[in-house]
């Protein structure tokens, strides 16, 4: 398990996020005031790809295909979304963001039903 640099601290607005090629893994980089998040870029729901489909607005992450929501510091799950996100670690550390990678997160790994 290690920390990778995965962007610059002025590469991403606040209240944003935005897509990066950390090492190979693509992760959403948000920032929060003077937190950092770091999530699989696409929905929990039905794997949307979330710079499409993502729509960031007062802490909370929508996906625009159906509505679900996310508390974006949290990753859980609100109104009506049945998933929680999945997150990395992620901290500041100097000018870079670092994120804590020991595998690619994917929604297919946790569950393999399609209920959702
Ligand atoms: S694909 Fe994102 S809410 Fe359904």
């Amino acid at each position: 398990m290690s920390w990778k640099a995965a962007c610059a601290v002025t590469d991403v607005e606040d209240q944003k996020f935005k897509l990066f090629d950390v090492e190979g893994v693509p992760i959403l980089i948000a920032k929060l005031g003077d937190e950092w998040r770091a999530y699989p870029p696409v929905c929990p729901h039905m794997e949307e790809p979330l710079m499409e489909s993502g729509i960031c607005s007062k802490g909370v992450l929508t996906c625009t295909k159906h509505l679900w929501q996310w508390d974006m510091l949290t990753g859980e799950a609100q109104g009506p979304a049945e998933r929680p996100m999945l997150m990395y670690e992620a901290k500041q550390e100097g000018d870079q963001v670092m994120v804590l990678v020991e595998q690619e997160l994917d929604y297919d790994d946790d569950d393999d039903d399609d209920d959702y």
